[in-house]
């Protein structure tokens, strides 16, 4: 089951990634995911423990609200109508003052009927994704809830910007990071997530602070981006894998030539 539709999601990347990364027994710190978007990487590892965070505040909200509410995110999902009118009703609903239960219920109706499981935002926050249909919602069960909540009660869920996550990590812990790249280039223009751009400078800092993080530690880390040659500069002393398959530029299309890779410093 494909919990959330997120742009990014390495969903589809996952029977390649699996074999680079370390599986739960072999994580013996924290695992640690600061781009966490729909999180295929997280729920597919299901760690002891782990920290786990976005810039996305709804998505977060989302993430808080399975954990703690499970049945009541389902009950509130379930009732929401069906159909374009009533899309653009909850889309359009006020959220202030809402509890949270009622909130992650929403963004999940959202993600699950709105256009390809688009995220955007207009300039004063708030979603304004047209309507997509509903062939994807009932793809998900209330069983499937119960199942996220349980591997979501055993994970740390933070609003926060990557460099503060990263620079949390203590003694053996593991880092799979994900930030947002447009495969084959440098700079991610469109507002495609809800806090907009990921240019060059995000990249140097993302390196930077992977650099800085002291070697006694033994914190191995693990990253997919683009392969674009300025970005394979900042990760020249680390080990560089070119993903043999993935999405080329044409949505939906699967291409032999990924321009993506995988970086570890293991
Ligand atoms: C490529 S997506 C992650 C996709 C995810 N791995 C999946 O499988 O769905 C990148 C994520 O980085 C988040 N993001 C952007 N800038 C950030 C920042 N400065 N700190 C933390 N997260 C950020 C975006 O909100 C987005 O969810």
């Amino acid at each position: 089951m494909k919990f959330l539709r997120y742009p990014g999601g390495k969903s589809k990347l996952l029977s390649y990634l699996v074999n680079f990364l370390p599986t739960k027994k072999d994580i013996k710190g924290t695992y640690i995911e600061p781009f966490v978007g729909g999180g295929s990487v997280f729920f597919h590892i299901n760690p002891e423990t782990a920290l786990i965070s976005d810039l996305n505040s709804e998505l977060i909200e989302l993430y808080k609200g399975i954990k703690l509410y499970p049945h009541k995110v389902w009950e509130i999902f379930e009732s929401f109508p069906s159909g374009k009118t009533a899309y653009y009703e909850i889309r359009d609903k006020q959220m202030d003052g809402k509890p949270l239960y009622y909130k992650a219920a929403r963004i999940l109706y959202l993600n699950r009927t709105c256009f390809k499981g688009m995220w955007r935002h207009n300039s004063n926050g708030v979603f304004n994704v047209g309507y997509g249909g509903e062939e994807r919602r009932w793809v998900i069960t209330h069983q499937n809830i119960l199942e996220l909540s349980k591997t979501l009660r055993k994970a740390n869920i933070h609003n926060s910007d990557f460099e503060e996550i990263i620079l949390s990590a203590s003694k053996n812990d593991f880092i799979f990071l994900d930030p947002p790249y447009k495969p084959g280039e440098k700079d991610l223009m469109e507002l495609h997530y809800r806090n907009g751009k990921f240019l060059f400078d995000e990249q140097v800092r993302l390196s930077e602070t992977l650099k800085s993080l002291p070697k006694s530690k033994n914190i191995r880390w693990a990253m997919t981006n683009s392969s674009h040659k300025d970005i394979l500069k900042l990760y020249q002393d680390f080990k560089i894998r070119k993903i043999p398959f993935g999405t080329s530029d044409k949505p939906g299309i699967q291409t032999k030539d990924s321009k993506e890779v995988l970086i570890t410093n293991y």
